[in-house]
């Protein structure tokens, strides 16, 4: 079978698996709020992908990644290194919407993260851009860089190289969109960290 056409056929498998996962501790949120689970969107066969944490309000309400406010702004950092959102994949570790936002929770990323591990097999992209606290450690943890972890602060706009089953590949850790929305110096240092990505693109 074709390369592209097994990948989509493989990320069906993990929709259907995410919609049908009655017992994850998110999935009454979903059923109260007539909300919907969000898998990801993007090229399947992305070089890059960015990996946020969870679905807020908007996304959960039309089942696509980074479509509020926090899109707005990733869509802007995208633009202004000149990467078309359809070229790269954009997706999040927690595929249901935490009530109120909050952040996620140890068991929410247990019963999520092998979804995103299987999408990260799929696209087999060079480079993982983490978008958030949450999603650089889990990348960092998942790819035996515990030891190198430092706090957002200073690890956002470096690159760490590490080997995944597919290649080497680069991990990028970066601010949250979000915190850029009511703070312009986080915006231009999230601009400036962007630059990183260009390189690959
Ligand atoms: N915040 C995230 O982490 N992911 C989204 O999809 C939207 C907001």
């Amino acid at each position: 079978m074709e390369n592209l056409e097994r990948k989509k056929n493989a990320m069906k498998v993990i929709e259907d698996e995410v919609f049908a996962l009655t017992n994850s501790p998110l999935y009454s949120e979903r059923t109260k709020n007539k909300a919907f689970p969000v898998i990801g969107e993007g090229s399947l066969s992305a070089k890059i992908i960015c990996v946020g944490e969870a679905p807020g309000r908007n996304e959960a309400k039309t089942g696509h990644p980074f479509c509020g406010a926090s899109g707005k702004i990733l869509d802007e950092l995208l633009q202004s290194i000149g990467l078309r959102r359809e070229s790269i994949y954009i997706t999040n570790i927690v595929k249901d919407r935490p009530p109120l936002n909050r952040d996620p929770l140890p068991e929410e990323i247990v019963a999520y993260g092998p979804f995103l591990d299987r999408q990260i097999e799929i696209i087999e992209p060079k480079v993982i851009a983490t978008l958030g606290r949450y999603s650089m450690n889990y990348i960092m943890n998942k790819f035996d860089l515990k030891s190198l972890l430092e706090p957002i602060s200073k690890a956002h706009g470096k690159m760490y190289k590490a080997k995944a089953s597919y290649g080497d590949i680069t991990i990028v850790p970066l601010y949250h969109p979000a915190v850029a929305i009511y703070n312009n110096k986080t915006k231009d240092t999230l601009k400036q960290n962007f630059q990183i990505l260009k390189q690959f693109i």
